[in-house]
């Protein structure tokens, strides 16, 4: 019998990607081959999220396909996996029957077992249908379910299916802590769970050793890392210290950090060791301190500042990031006027805006959502413009300079190639060489786009000059 043939998709973050990958990898280990497409493959996963509803409905609309499918190939094993598994694991149970196997985030070290235990199901019912009674009710008979069990850290990753060979995820932590009103991921991750450093550790180092140089590190908080491992000493700070002496690593990146978590301990870290990215993801969610107390972030944008000025005195280079949500319950003119002055006050390089979605269960369900879809469009359009602004001027100041890019791959249009700085800036750039891939290279910047700049590749050996060039400031 030939190897059954699995296909895979995330709907999620990054931390839902990186549990694609140790799933991807464990199917492989138990002899499983990637099908060349999802139509082909024998085993349909969906690795599923439910931070908004846009995105269970993604999914929704899937199984509704593959239920359709599933009618005629009753062999076919369809698996629900991740924070959707976790979160409506009783309605899918119950209510879809076409769905063998249903499995949340915490449960992916036994996922080989439990994807055989679906599989061998579905053979034996499928031999045992009976042509003559074609209502007979077989597929879909008892799903396989597992919701808590061992994590999938301890999974082996499988080079194969590591998306970029230079560049590794990392999870340091699982679940969420934080109270933050509106958030399903406390509910469908759990709660924290650090990993001890040697274990962290000695992952980077197999990583490093299979070619990796660029490592980030993954956590809700990821900068509060650490704190139930009561007694250890285990901080972020200490845990880029340690990975900092990894000789082949020359990149250490880490999202996604909570405002409320950087300490001096941190910013002194982040300043004095030069292997660590010059980026930091700070979602602030608003820049009004009545929303902000409303979703209990447990800071006020004065505090938010003051804490980005303790890091930009010691780190001047660093350039922030956020996550902001638009049309929170109650979320007045004012309040969002508030918000897109607080944006261009930061000076943020970056930033994700999001519409606000009620998620059933949360302590914001229960408020009406009162800013009018309409409206809650508009201000997202608006904050979206101001980041633009201040995006492009970062990347017009770049215009002249060199840069240092770790070579991605191609890029979406021809003859290029594309990567990213240590300031998580993508980068363009004309070359043929597929032998570029997964190197640094100098590249001089020639043109700033909204979200990239474009630039011409120099010679390698101005590379040297660009490994800790101050090239690339922005004080
Ligand atoms: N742990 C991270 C991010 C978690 S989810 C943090 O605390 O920043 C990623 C982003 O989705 C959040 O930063 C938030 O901006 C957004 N988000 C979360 N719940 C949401 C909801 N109900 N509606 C809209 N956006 C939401
Ligand atoms: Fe959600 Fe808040 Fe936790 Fe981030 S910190 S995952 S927004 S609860
Ligand atoms: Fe989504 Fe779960 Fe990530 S809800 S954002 S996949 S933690």
């Amino acid at each position: 019998m030939s190897a059954p043939r699995y296909h895979l998709t995330s709907y999620g973050c990054q931390m839902n990607k990186l549990d694609s990958e140790l799933v991807e990898s464990r199917l492989r280990q138990r002899g499983y081959v990637a099908a060349a497409s999802e139509a082909e493959a024998d085993v349909v996963l969906l690795n599923t999220c439910s931070v908004r509803q846009h995105a269970e409905d993604r999914v929704w609309s899937k199984l509704g396909k593959l239920r359709q499918r599933k009618r005629g190939e009753p062999g076919l094993v369809v698996g629900v996996l991740g924070c959707m598994a976790q979160e409506h694991k009783r309605y899918l149970v119950s209510r879809m029957p076409h769905v063998d196997l249903v499995v949340g985030p915490s449960a992916f070290g036994d996922i080989d077992d439990t994807v055989e235990v679906a599989r061998h199901k579905n053979a034996r019912l499928a031999a045992e249908r009976d042509p003559a009674r074609t209502k007979h009710e077989v597929v879909g008979a008892g799903v396989v379910t597992v919701d808590q069990g061992k994590s999938g850290d301890t999974i082996r990753r499988d080079v194969r299916v590591r998306p970029h060979r230079s560049q590794a995820f990392v999870s340091v932590m699982r679940g969420c802590n934080m109270p933050c009103t509106y958030c399903i991921v406390p509910t469908t991750r759990g709660d924290e769970v650090s990993r001890p450093i040697a274990d962290i550790v000695e992952e980077t180092q197999r990583l490093c050793d299979d070619g990796v140089t660029e490592v980030t590190l993954l956590g809700q908080t990821v900068n509060a890392y650490g704190r139930d491992l009561t007694g250890q000493g285990a901080t972020l700070a200490r845990l880029l210290r340690a990975l900092h002496e990894i000789p082949s690593l020359r990149r250490l990146a880490f999202i996604t950090s909570h405002p409320n978590f950087l300490g001096p301990d941190l910013v002194d870290a982040i300043a004095e060791l030069p292997k660590v990215a010059r980026y930091l993801h700070l979602p602030a969610q608003s820049g009004s301190n009545t929303v902000l107390k409303a979703m209990r972030r447990g800071y006020t944008v004065e505090r938010y500042f003051a804490r980005v000025e303790q890091l930009l005195a010691k780190a001047p280079d660093v350039e922030l990031h956020s996550d902001f949500i638009v049309g929170y319950p109650g979320e007045t003119a004012a309040d969002f006027d508030a918000t897109v002055a607080f944006l261009q006050r930061v000076g943020f390089a970056q930033s994700y805006v999001f519409k606000y979605s009620p998620r059933p269960g949360t302590v914001a369900a229960e408020l009406a959502d009162d800013v009018p879809d309409a409206e809650k469009e508009r201000r997202n359009q608006v904050l979206l413009v101001a980041q633009e602004a201040l995006t492009v001027a970062k990347n017009r100041a770049l215009v002249g300079r060199t840069v240092e890019v770790l070579v991605e791959g191609d890029s979406k249009v021809d003859g290029r190639f594309s990567g990213r700085t240590e300031h998580h800036r993508l980068v363009h750039f004309a070359a043929t060489d597929r032998d570029l891939v997964g190197r640094y290279v100098p590249v001089r910047v020639t043109e700033a786009l909204a979200h990239s700049v474009v630039g011409e590749l120099l010679p390698e050996n101005a590379a040297e000059a660009g490994a800790h060039d101050p090239a690339e400031t922005h004080a």
